[in-house]
């Protein structure tokens, strides 16, 4: 049976940089989630003739919105979805799951990095057959759903049990529980020397996968222990958890300060790294070092060597306009293709689609290749891990080897967290008008080349997208200014810094960093306007 259930629309569902992400006690409100799903249903055809995935992250909620995903899709006549046993599927393996199956799209249930229950944030990532997240023509098409809905449909059938891998049937649509982690683990087996790793990881080489209790767990317990053999207790916060038993898990020094910790003590294993609650963010760390995300992607591109999978040459290399300017020097080097994209991992699919790029990268923990359409986590740490088995050096020495072939980029994030909407839209606007007035003007002596908003094109569907504002120094220096498109919280204000230079290579950043990020906030004029005299978050 189908029941029609007549709604009102929210107008809050417009899609930020990753999906719509929103506080739980928002996104369990009557009908919100319902009033989502309908929308993008309501801009696809033939749902007949489509199939889905479902998974998630684990977090609380996640259970029941994957009930109701079953029985809004069965009612739309969707032909097939694929559901990640007990729910869960990593937004890194749910690409792959949607690409190997050749699916139409999924729904993965997850507000990635930000804290999970009651009084934390729920959160939908809708893939298309891309394999990665909707465009934003597609998600301004289900927008205007949402905004015009008026009902929705649901079966009544049975809530599905997900714990055994098994297929149902909820009217037309036929449900197949799928096991999430073995077609993932034999794709990075076919990427990675899995042999050579487990040498590795079973000669005496300590250490440690924090998986902060999202959905990573699992999966680094079947690679990291079972297939490659180190010693059980390698992986920690094992268990995918509603509220990630408390952690916020966001892996950078201030989150995963617990890591970090352990790394810098005297008991610090060989090497360390962690992943977010959805598993597409990674965070590296060695003794008493860390791995900048800007530093780690110029890193694994200069080895890309190494892997099996890409011996044969990469095509070129990809980065938020917001990541430091280290890959592009290695692009350089290279001789491979190099571009720069808006925040959003969304904007690098049409460059893998088209052969432009092999890797790509952000400044916020997030790398990945063109072997799926999402970052990837656990990519990440097979890679170094790999690194490691061919070079035997230590990650502090990696990355110092690296940064005397190519320089160091310093590189800080500060974020103003919990502005009004009116007054971060208003500073923006201000700013941006501002920019061509700065140009040749010196601030703590740094002299501004170039000021612009950056604006991306794409060079397959040729939309535009404007993000953020560049500032541009004499030096090579550079601050990004732009609005997070995540926060469930006000406006984020997020300034990106970053200097370049050849010799003082193992300094502090945040001393390296001080006058440029003093300058930044200077003209950003963000004191006056917000009553903030610090940034809430450095990283
Ligand atoms: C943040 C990061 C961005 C990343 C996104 C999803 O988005 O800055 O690089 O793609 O989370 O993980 P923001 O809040 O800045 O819009
Ligand atoms: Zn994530």
């Amino acid at each position: 049976m189908i029941e029609i259930i007549k709604t009102k629309p929210y107008t809050d569902q417009k899609m930020g940089t990753a999906g719509l992400r929103k506080k739980t006690r928002i996104a369990t409100q009557e009908n919100y989630l319902e009033n989502f799903l309908q929308s993008i249903f309501n801009t696809i055809p033939d749902l007949d003739k489509k199939s889905f995935l479902i998974g998630g992250d684990g977090r609380y909620y996640n259970k029941i919105a994957i009930q109701k995903i079953i029985k809004i899709a069965a009612a739309n006549n969707v032909k097939k979805l694929y559901v990640g046993q007990n729910g869960l599927v990593s937004t890194p393996a749910g690409s792959h799951i949607i690409l190997k199956n050749k699916l139409d799209g999924g729904f993965v249930l997850s507000a990635s990095h930000n804290p999970g229950g009651l009084n934390g944030d729920f959160g939908i990532k809708y893939a298309t057959s891309s394999g990665g997240q909707c465009q934003p023509s597609e998600s301004e098409a289900i927008y205007n759903q949402t905004l015009a809905i008026s009902e929705y449909k649901i079966a009544d059938c049975p809530d599905i049990d997900l714990s055994h891998l098994t297929t149902l049937k909820c009217e037309n649509t036929e449900i197949e529980i799928i096991d999430p982690y073995i077609d993932y683990i034999e794709m990075m087996k076919e990427i990675f020397d899995f042999p050579k790793l487990k040498k590795l990881a079973t000669s005496g080489f300590r250490f440690v996968f924090d998986a902060m209790n999202g959905v990573t767990g699992p999966y680094g317990k079947r690679i990291f222990e079972q297939e490659l053999g180190a010693p059980q207790g390698t992986v920690i916060n094992a268990s995918p958890l509603e509220d990630f038993g408390g952690l916020h898990p966001d892996p950078n020094l201030i989150y995963a300060k617990h890591l970090v910790d352990l790394m810098y003590s005297e008991a610090a294993p060989d090497f360390a790294a962690a992943n977010d609650g959805d598993g597409d963010r990674n965070m590296i760390l060695g003794q008493s070092f860390f791995v900048s995300p800007s530093d780690c992607l110029a890193i694994l591109t200069d080895n890309y060597k190494l892997i099996p999978a890409y011996k044969n040459g990469i095509y070129g290399v990809a980065k938020s306009a917001a990541t430091s300017m280290a890959v592009k020097r290695v692009a350089d080097a290279l001789n491979i293709g190099f571009y720069e994209v808006p925040t959003g991992w969304k904007y690098f699919i049409h460059l893998m689609d088209s052969n432009r790029i092999t890797f790509c990268g952000e400044e916020s923990f997030g790398a990945g290749a063109s072997h799926i359409r999402e970052k990837d986590g656990i990519w990440a740490v097979l890679f170094w891990l790999s690194i490691v088995a061919d070079t035997r050096k230590s990650i502090k020495d990696i990355t110092l080897e690296h940064w005397k072939k190519y320089g160091r980029s310093y590189y800080l994030r500060n974020d103003f967290e919990g502005i009004p909407q009116e007054t971060a839209d208003k500073l923006m606007a201000d700013l941006e008008q501002k920019l061509p007035t700065l140009v040749g003007k010196t601030f703590n002596g740094f002299t501004v080349s170039e000021a612009e908003p950056f604006i991306y094109h794409d060079p397959v569907d040729h939309s535009s997208n404007k993000n953020g504002l560049v500032i541009r120094f004499t030096d090579g220096s550079r601050i990004v200014y732009r609005l997070s498109g995540t926060g469930t919280n006000g406006a984020t204000l997020r300034t990106y810094i970053e200097r370049y230079v050849t010799d003082k290579l193992l300094e502090d950043p945040e001393i390296m960093l001080r006058e440029l990020s003093a300058a930044a906030h200077t003209i950003s004029d963000v004191t006056a306007r917000t009553g903030k005299t610090e940034p809430d978050i450095i990283t």
